[in-house]
């Protein structure tokens, strides 16, 4: 009895069970009234009575674990039952395909490209990670200018230098070393300057460049094509200022001032009561850029001009904070996308 006992605990124990006909062989054998366990206690009878109490518990304990085997596999198939027949909700609604939006200055580049465009400009590029020649010697910058300090230039290798491009200024000399004047051109691009990151800089930022080149082109046609994109860009009543200044690759040069949009000029905490903000730099090409590039610098003469694209961003839509550009907040982007 003893011997039939343990090995109907240990068949029981071995089983496993994963479909309903198992299932009921399952209770045949071990559960239902015919089942060898109901035999056991058929012959519990004959059980001398000394024994009489260990094997009944035995018994009993077998068929508790017979019991408790069986409501298993219920469980288990019927999760699996579940599993393989899942039921699909047609009434559900679609899952929505979230529409992404123009990121803000993807949406100033085009606007800008548009505009000059119009005035029979193409858009031309260059690689960010840049070498000397192209951004800075060719511009005319001197060996020991302060631009090329390592506090605002991200160097990849010094001697010969690779830079991360400071300024899109570069691409204006890939152009010239590539095509000959007429040259009308726009380049739009990322640039690097190794400054800590606040509200007002970044050391990642986009500028657009633009560049002129042919015979007879004067400080007058400069002027007229910043004083049409300034107007076109920011509004018909926009004004537009230039300022003496200084670049090594443009003689003479000028820095670009609008008029405050925020307080259309009567002074404000954004143009610190000037009632100008600056959008950019520009300028004759220097004869010696062209020199640089293998342009002949006695029939041609140019104007270039590089400007900010966060910076315009930032004036339209007076966004008052570099980093939201680059937080990635779909708020932010959201709220942009109804402004254009
Ligand atoms: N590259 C200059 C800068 O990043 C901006 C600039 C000034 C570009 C004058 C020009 C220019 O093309 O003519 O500060």
């Amino acid at each position: 009895m003893k011997d039939a006992i343990e090995k109907l605990k240990k068949n029981l124990q071995e089983l496993e069970v994963s479909t309903a006909e198992q299932l009921e062989e399952f209770r045949m054998r071990f559960i239902g009234r015919k089942s060898e366990i109901a035999g056991l206690f058929g012959k519990f009878k004959d059980v001398p009575a000394e024994q009489k109490k260990e094997v009944g518990q035995q018994i009993n304990a077998l068929k508790e674990l017979a019991q408790e085997r069986f409501n298993t596999f219920i469980a288990q198939i019927n999760t699996s039952k579940f599993q393989a027949n899942k039921p699909h909700d047609l009434t559900l609604p679609g899952r929505p395909d979230e529409l992404g939006s123009i990121h803000p200055l993807t949406h100033t580049r085009m606007r800008i490209i548009k505009i000059f465009e119009r005035m029979g400009f193409n858009v031309s590029d260059g690689p960010e990670i840049e070498d000397d020649w192209h951004n800075f010697t060719a511009l005319n910058f001197p060996e020991n200018h302060p631009a090329r300090e390592m506090q605002d230039t991200f160097f990849i290798e010094k001697n010969p230098d690779i830079t991360l491009r400071t300024h899109t200024s570069s691409v204006q000399v890939r152009v010239m070393e590539n095509q000959k004047p007429p040259i009308r051109t726009l380049s739009p691009g990322r640039v690097f300057r190794n400054e800590a990151i606040s509200a007002r800089a970044h050391c990642v930022f986009h500028q657009v460049e633009g560049l002129f080149v042919d015979e007879n082109v004067s400080f007058k046609d400069l002027k007229d094509t910043l004083y049409h994109f300034a107007k076109e860009m920011f509004g018909q009543h926009t004004k537009i200022r230039f300022r003496p200044s200084f670049f090594p690759f443009t003689e003479p040069s000028a820095e670009i001032d609008i008029s405050c949009l925020i307080c259309k000029g009567k002074g404000c905490n954004i143009c610190k009561h000037t009632g100008w903000v600056e959008i950019g730099g520009s300028g004759m090409v220097d004869p010696q850029v062209f020199i640089n590039c293998g342009i002949d610098a006695e029939k041609y003469t140019g104007f270039a001009f590089g400007m900010g694209i966060e910076r315009i961003t930032m004036l339209r839509y007076q966004i008052n904070d570099l980093r939201l550009f680059t937080e990635n907040d779909v708020r932010f982007l959201q709220s942009m996308n109804q402004l254009y």
